[in-house]
């Protein structure tokens, strides 16, 4: 079995994807499969051509591994990969459409607005927060509508935050998506499907030590601690991954996705989003989630290359 492992990209998440890349190729020569890093530049399509491998696992994050593009050209030479299609990729990419979904599915998420960057002006900072503020109510989350990694995400505590938070986001996407705060746990859901259909791993509890899971908290050694599994309550614990299983199948994914949710204080999960390519780093959820279940990550990801080439 020849598998291709694509990272790098150009997204603002490059690096991110590329320590992902490094390691799901580390995991997959441990299990003594014979694979290959390669970055997602215009030499790819050529290359899929000259010589396709059995199967891809996609390590890359952000535009192009996440919207749905890749996959369409995978899609298009005939190369099977690890993980959702193409049109469950672009819906699950895109926070408010994949919120819509999810609210039409009867699946909690916190209340949001979408606010296109060229409204945002037309309104003015102070209509704006006068609005969504009225609707919502502070602290709000601010985020680009299409991103990762806490890149362009704020909160928002007080009115006088909201121009910078604002300004942040829209560096990174013409769409910011304004969500109502939901204080509680933050954890995250990693869902696999090793052929018995999806199942829930468990779920991994975030930290981070400065009280914002940004950047910096993900991707640097000891700014954030974890407990997997996640410090619930049984039945709570049941919720959260009955709630995550329901939002990796209303959004139609398959082979394995992330689920990031928080448990508010009453034991009540809102799911804050999907990721279709999930963080495969030495800091990253998925990982540690395997890792908590007792399985090894190379054999996971063995099972899910061959289910994808088979
Ligand atoms: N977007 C990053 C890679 C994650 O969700 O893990
Ligand atoms: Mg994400």
């Amino acid at each position: 079995l020849h598998v291709l492992v694509l990272a790098g990209g150009l997204s603002y998440e490059r690096d991110v994807s590329l320590k992902s890349g490094r390691r799901v190729l580390d995991a997959l020569r441990s299990v003594g499969i014979d694979a290959e890093l390669r970055d997602a530049d215009v030499t790819l399509l050529p290359a899929l051509q000259a010589d396709p491998p059995d199967a891809v696992v996609i390590a890359l994050h952000g535009a192009t591994g996440e919207d749905g593009s890749l996959r369409g050209v995978l899609d298009l030479c005939d190369v099977p990969y690890v993980g959702c299609d193409a049109r469950a990729s672009r819906l699950a990419w895109d926070k408010p459409s994949a919120k819509a979904v999810l609210r039409e599915a009867a699946i909690p998420t916190p209340d949001w607005v979408a606010l296109p960057h060229d409204r945002f002006s037309e309104l003015g900072a102070v209509a704006v927060l006068d609005r969504i503020a009225g609707r919502l109510g502070l602290p709000l989350m601010v985020k680009p509508a299409q991103g990762g990694s806490g890149l362009g995400a704020a909160v928002v505590r007080e009115p006088s935050a909201l121009p910078a938070a604002m300004v942040g986001c829209f560096a990174y996407d013409s769409t910011a998506l304004v969500e109502r705060y939901v204080a509680g746990m933050d954890v995250a859901v990693s869902v696999v499907d090793l052929g018995a259909g999806p199942q829930a791993l468990p779920a991994v509890e975030i930290v981070p030590r400065n009280g914002v899971y940004d950047y910096a908290a993900r991707y640097t050694a000891g700014l954030t601690t974890w407990h997997a599994p996640a410090r619930l309550d049984d039945a709570v614990a049941v919720r959260v991954a009955e709630t995550a299983l329901a939002a990796h199948t209303a959004l139609g994914l398959r082979d394995l996705s992330r689920v990031d949710l928080i448990v508010d204080g009453d034991g009540q999960p809102h799911v804050l989003e999907v990721n279709v390519s999930p963080g495969m780093t030495e800091t990253s959820l998925l990982p540690l989630a395997v890792q908590a279940a007792g399985l090894d990550f190379g054999k996971l990801l063995a099972t899910l290359v061959s289910r994808a080439a088979a």
